[in-house]
């Protein structure tokens, strides 16, 4: 393998994105959002957030900040029953612009009137519009881009959203962290970390254990679950794993003379005639790709969130339409598999169908090597699946690429951002599939999604909850409901949303119990007895508005 695999990590920057999905990446599938927008619920915030949560300085005013954006929607918030103020959803924004999570997150839109709920979407520090250097910040600095410091951004944010809140507004409201992928990482790890600020978390394919450190850990395990998407069991052709095996096999085989490549690349229909041996094993990666992204975007409906291309979505299940290509009759020539990979994979890369020819260069990969989630790869996260993540070519469809080898990933990162990953510090600061301390987690797993095999699979305890989507793709639990989704996706909405009506009464409880503890029933009465705050936002006595500061200052 060669020590950096453009055309690789490009693909794997696309898939993972949101799937552990890449920044620009997977678009949403502009479905209902529109109402959201338009509706005037949404207001765009900025919040002055300290850049460095963990050294201090001499003076507080050279301390420095940068502006965090944020989306408000206050139109659900109730008063509940008794004069109880509404919770807070939060979404914990991930890896890309946050008004991507805005646009696919269903399941707060969905749920919020019937629970009287305030709603944030927060973005993450190095993306979209909240850059602490200015655009493309990774490029500048990137070194205050960890998840610690991220999950520090949303305590403090939330502190202060709550602390500031005028009487009768936010101070009380249990809050409900939200996130899918690595955003699902995060909301349980707010849980863990700061569980006076978050009341419980629903986790949606959070690949929590996705790392070399932890005990068990398989990462072959991801492929071999992207070729159960390609089974009839996953309602694919019957002829779907072997034919795609035996494609990748020929293609490895042509690739190593020049005949073969020269043979291949027009089989392919590449713009460019593969060079050598290493462009061909990216053009191979690059076919692999594809059948990642339709694994984790195997929805039941149309959906532009893998293609990223709003008019033109990918079908309902992907990963069925890809594998009808791969039903080509019996005697089946080497040429005929090879053909029938790329129209696979064209289902993914001619979205568009106006591709004349496939161009590894741009259609995908290419620029993929870049931008801050490689470096959170390169220092936390660990390894991305494609070309990180080894195959066996007999327990999945792909061919054999050797085992997991921690030093490829060691020198691209050497190379790309001058640092050394830490393969074990995601275990050791946040546990890996250890919850058995921890309280009031949802950790949804879809079956067809390739990240649920680094997911909380079992329930911990009462109160750390696993939920099985068999027919699930990544995080399909947070996205708006259709009509043909499956039971299964349904069922487990309504038991999240269950597990969170009793967090909020548990909160609720325990927040009466103090405050008559301490004697003071009064203000909670009052409070709640004020109706929506007393002017302007709840959420902010001060400067809101559509570009207020938040109220860090000191
Ligand atoms: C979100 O949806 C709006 C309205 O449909 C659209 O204009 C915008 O491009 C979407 N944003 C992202 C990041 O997908
Ligand atoms: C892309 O799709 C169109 C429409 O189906 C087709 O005519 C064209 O040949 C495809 N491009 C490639 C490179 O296969
Ligand atoms: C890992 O990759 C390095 C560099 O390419 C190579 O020298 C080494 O043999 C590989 N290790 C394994 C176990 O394959
Ligand atoms: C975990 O427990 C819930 C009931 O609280 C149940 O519905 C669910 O199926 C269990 N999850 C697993 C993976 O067994």
């Amino acid at each position: 393998m060669r020590p950096l695999c453009l055309l690789a990590l490009a693909v794997s920057a696309l898939l993972i994105a949101d799937a552990l999905a890449l920044p620009r990446r997977p678009r949403p599938r502009v479905h209902r959002n529109d109402a959201v927008w338009s509706q005037g619920c949404l207001t765009e915030k900025y919040y002055t957030q300290r850049l460095d949560h963990f050294h201090w300085v001499r003076d507080a005013a050279e301390q420095p900040t940068f502006a965090q954006r944020y989306f408000v929607c206050e139109k659900y918030w109730s008063n509940g029953p008794g004069g109880v103020r509404g919770p807070i959803f939060f979404y914990a924004g991930n890896e890309a612009n946050v008004e991507l999570y805005v646009n696919v997150t269903g399941l707060i839109w969905e749920n919020a009137q019937a629970f009287g709920a305030l709603i944030i979407f927060v973005e993450h520090r190095y993306y979209g519009k909240t850059q602490p250097f200015g655009p493309d910040s990774w490029q500048v600095d990137p070194s205050y881009l960890t998840v610690e410091q991220a999950l520090a951004d949303y305590a403090a944010l939330l502190w202060h959203l709550k602390a500031d809140s005028p009487a009768g507004g936010a101070a009380d409201s249990p809050v409900i962290a939200f996130g899918g992928s690595y955003g699902g990482m995060l909301s349980a790890w707010m849980r863990v970390k700061y569980p006076h600020i978050i009341a419980g978390a629903v986790a949606a394919s959070a690949p929590v254990a996705a790392f070399p450190g932890v005990p068990g850990w398989r990462p072959q395990r991801f492929w071999e679950l992207v070729t159960y998407d390609a089974t009839p069991a996953a309602g694919s052709a019957p002829e779907c794993v072997t034919n795609v095996r035996l494609a990748f096999g020929n293609l490895r085989q042509l690739s190593r003379f020049a005949e073969g490549r020269a043979a291949l690349s027009q089989l392919l229909r590449l713009c460019k005639p593969l060079a050598d041996e290493g462009e061909a094993l990216d053009a191979a990666y690059w076919l692999q790709g594809a059948f990642d992204a339709f694994a984790m975007g195997n929805y039941p409906f149309p959906s532009s969130y893998i293609s990223d291309n709003p008019d033109r979505p990918l079908p309902a299940w992907p990963m069925r339409a890809a594998c009808t290509h791969m039903v080509v009759g019996r005697s089946t020539k080497p040429s005929t598999l090879i053909e029938a990979l790329r129209d696979a994979a064209a289902v993914l890369y001619n979205v568009t169908g106006d591709v004349q020819c496939f161009d590894l260069q741009t259609s995908g990969p290419a620029a993929g090597n870049q931008g801050p989630w490689d470096y959170q790869w390169c220092t936390e996260l660990m390894g991305q699946e494609l070309p990180y993540y080894p195959t066996t070519g007999v327990t999945d469809m792909f061919w054999d690429q050797g085992p997991f080898n921690l030093s490829v990933i060691e020198a691209h990162c050497r190379e790309a951002w001058g640092v050394t990953p830490r393969p074990d510090w995601g275990a050791i600061a946040y546990g890996g599939l250890d919850y058995r301390y921890a309280s009031n987690i949802v950790f949804s797993n879809g079956g067809y999604d390739p990240w649920s095999a680094f997911g909380v699979l079992s329930n911990v305890s009462d109160s750390v909850v696993a939920i099985s989507i068999p027919e699930g793709a990544h995080h399909l639990d947070l996205m708006y409901s259709t009509p043909s989704d499956p039971p299964s996706v349904v069922a487990a909405r309504r038991q999240e949303m269950a597990l969170v009506r009793t967090w909020i009464q548990q909160h609720q409880a325990a927040r009466l119990h103090t405050s008559s503890s301490r004697g003071s029933s009064s203000s909670s009465s009052t409070g709640a007895g004020g109706g929506v705050s007393g002017g302007g936002s709840v959420l902010s006595s001060s400067g809101g508005g559509s570009s207020g500061t938040g109220a860090d200052s000191s």
